[in-house]
């Protein structure tokens, strides 16, 4: 048990989780289960960094849940918890935040990103990354399996992590990012410079798990391409639809790229706009029954989410205690009785 490697991941509970999370994330946590020790988290106190509703909060934390053990997510073999039930994660942050300087943060792209479409930015998105590093760095994390956009944040979690250890002496583990070579960068079909993202909420933006056959097919064939026939994989800015609607189709059906670009030889996009969306609802079909079932079985989801919780509380006690211990904090069983 304890040889095996331990992989961290997380994703935040905003709702419209979309085929960009699937094949960026989820896909990819659903593979390494059997050969890791894996912990993934529903990351609800970063879903407050920015304005929320919060009885929407509460329905979509609950329905993560249940959708990604319908996408394959195996309590039985692996650590499923929500952030906010594990204090660790709060305390660890705030030591954290002691050690990592202002500009570090004021350098990320996504706070710059999303700082850009906020009125008032809350002091929690500039943190965002912190608590991040805190989730990862509180398990000794090996691997953290993400999509493209999350790398920056690796790395400053490698950063936070190595600072401590040059302050305080060797406490975490450096995690490394694992990023997919297909499908950790889906691009929006409405937009394709632009990733697909659960903040866009335009109407043929991004395929959301849940959408049923025609909403799939509507979106697809409205799906931005080019004036031009070639159906091939290209890094060229005008080709970025049809080689964002190849790379849906490569990651779905695992084919070669080799093998993609023989079959639709001499097709028009027509054909592969059809041909996309069929993959795309035949592997959501099984996804949205397995959802249907689980959520019409009241208790099952709290179940495991309670499980969960205690598994993770027990699992980041240890190193939230030495980090501590070694910020120079009393520990509370240090205290000795008075005689
Ligand atoms: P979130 O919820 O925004 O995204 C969840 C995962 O989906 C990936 N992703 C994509 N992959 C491919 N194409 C896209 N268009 C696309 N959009 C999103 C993200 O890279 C991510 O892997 N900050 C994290 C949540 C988090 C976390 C962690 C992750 C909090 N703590 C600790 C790892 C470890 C995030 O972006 O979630």
């Amino acid at each position: 048990m304890s040889e095996r490697k331990i992989v961290f991941s997380g994703i935040q509970p905003s709702g419209n989780l979309h085929i960009g999370n699937y094949l960026g994330a989820i896909k990819r946590w659903v593979e390494m289960q059997d050969q890791y020790d894996c912990i993934y988290c529903i990351v609800d106190m970063h879903a407050i960094t920015v304005p929320h509703d919060p009885k929407v909060l509460h329905e979509t934390t609950l329905e993560l849940a249940a959708l990604l053990i319908a996408c394959g997510i195996d309590p039985e073999r692996c650590v499923l918890f929500v952030q906010s039930h594990v204090s660790a994660h709060a305390e660890m942050t705030w030591i954290f935040n002691c050690i990592t300087p202002l500009g570090w943060l004021e350098r990320m792209t996504q706070y710059k990103e999303k700082a850009a479409r906020q009125e008032s930015v809350s002091t929690g998105l500039l943190d965002y990354p912190v608590l991040q590093a805190s989730d990862i760095l509180l398990y000794q994390t090996d691997l953290v399996p993400v999509g493209e956009d999350q790398r920056q944040h690796i790395e400053l979690t490698r950063d936070i992590a190595g600072r401590f250890n040059h302050l305080f002496g060797e406490t975490f583990k450096l995690p490394e990012a694992l990023i997919s070579e297909v499908g950790a960068r889906v691009m929006g079909l409405d937009d394709p410079t632009k990733k697909m993202s659960k903040s866009i909420t335009s109407r043929y933006h991004a395929i959301r798990l849940l959408d049923d056959p025609d909403t799939i097919r509507t979106a697809i064939r409205r799906a931005v391409t080019d004036s031009g026939r070639e159906i091939i994989f290209s890094d060229a800015p005008e080709k970025a639809g049809v080689n964002n609607l190849l790379t849906i189709y490569q990651a779905f059906t695992g084919k070669s790229r080799e093998e993609i670009e023989a079959h639709f030889a001499g097709k028009g996009y027509g054909d592969l706009k059809r041909e996309v969306a069929e993959v795309v609802i035949e592997a959501l079909r099984p996804i949205q029954e397995r959802y249907r079932a689980i959520r019409a079985e009241r208790g099952y989801i709290d179940e495991i989410l309670r499980r969960g919780a205690e598994e993770a509380r027990r699992r980041s006690e240890p190193t939230l205690t030495q980090a501590k211990h070694r910020v120079g904090f009393v520990l509370p069983e240090e205290l000795q009785h008075h005689v």
